[in-house]
């Protein structure tokens, strides 16, 4: 655990709301604390501890999850860490997809699926209400149209049953958010976005008008690291690292973004806490902006 223990407000980029839960907009995502390629448990069972205690320690109180990690094997993971949680602290989850014996994502959309979702999600997490959860759509591919219908509908469901306090969407078309929120209010979209894929620019500017948070998921590039000449000539000349740069750029890009980078290693996790507070200046800003575009 850090030695210094900040207040949420002491991270950069402060605090959002997300409907009534205040959350730090430097985040963490838990995905890769699970085993190779998501299945599994971790190699260093006391190391995936370590980054989430650390994770609190550093002030963070967002921590976005998912039951199909591992499949479970993140959730009991956070619950070991965590539990019980301190009040400040708020889990975001997702359901909608499952994992098969091949460890690909399978969509896992319809109502008993999704019921059964939400009930391993308060179970493996140790909660009798979940804070947050993202129907995730679409496929390993991105975001794919078509009705949300029935799937959110039964999330609404559940959340009049009080097993959930927030709803929120992940992978989805920007029809596919105006959908979901023509039936229920939402507070969050987690997309893929980062410096490198900036096909949800127009959607972002949305949401922040609606006060709704945008959640980017890969913003550091996923299994696939950014790599960019313009993003390494921004990070030499402020002798910084890419992933500081990206996650600066990210946090500079609109209020309503949410940090959520992914790391199984406590020094990552400090080094992109620090990193997302890098200064870059409306040269360095124009020089990046390039790069997606
Ligand atoms: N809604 C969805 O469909 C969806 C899909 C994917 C992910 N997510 C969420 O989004 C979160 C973030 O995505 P992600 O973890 O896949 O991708 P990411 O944050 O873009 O990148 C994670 C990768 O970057 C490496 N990394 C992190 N910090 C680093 C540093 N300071 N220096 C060098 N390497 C570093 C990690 O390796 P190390 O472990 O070695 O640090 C890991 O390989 C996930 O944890 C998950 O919660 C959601």
């Amino acid at each position: 655990m850090s030695e210094t223990v900040n207040t949420p407000s002491s991270l950069t980029g402060g605090t959002w709301t997300l409907g009534d839960l205040t959350v730090t907009r430097v985040g963490y995502g838990a995905m890769q604390l699970a085993g190779p390629g998501v299945m599994g448990p971790p190699a260093d069972h006391d190391g995936a501890l370590a980054v989430l205690r650390e994770a609190v320690g550093l002030g963070i109180t967002h921590i976005d999850t998912a039951d199909a990690y591992g499949p479970h094997i993140t959730n009991r993971l956070i619950r070991e860490a965590l539990h019980p949680y301190p009040a400040s602290l708020h889990l975001v989850t997702k359901v909608g997809a499952t994992r098969d014996e091949q460890g690909g994502w399978p969509p896992a959309r319809k109502p008993d699926d999704l019921r059964r979702a939400v009930d391993h999600n308060l179970e493996n997490l140790g909660l009798e209400t979940l804070d947050v959860v993202n129907l995730r759509l679409g496929d390993a591919q991105g975001p794919q149209p078509g009705s949300v219908a029935e799937a959110f509908e039964t999330l609404v469901e559940l959340q009049r049953q009080g097993l959930i306090r927030h709803l929120g969407v992940s992978n989805a078309t920007a029809e596919q958010v105006a959908e979901a929120r023509a039936i229920a209010p939402i507070v969050c979209v987690q997309n893929m976005y980062n410096l490198a894929h900036r096909q949800d620019d127009e959607l972002i500017d949305e949401l922040a008008e609606q006060g709704i948070a945008y959640v980017p998921f890969f913003p550091l590039g996923g299994f696939t690291p950014l790599q960019s000449s313009a993003l390494t000539a921004v990070a030499s000349r402020l002798d910084a690292t890419p992933m500081s740069v990206a996650l600066a750029w990210l946090l500079r890009r609109s209020p309503n973004i949410l940090l959520i980078p992914g790391t199984s290693s406590v020094a990552h996790l400090r080094e992109n806490v620090a990193g997302a507070g890098l200064p870059l200046s409306d040269e360095d800003l124009a020089e990046l902006d390039k790069i997606g575009r």
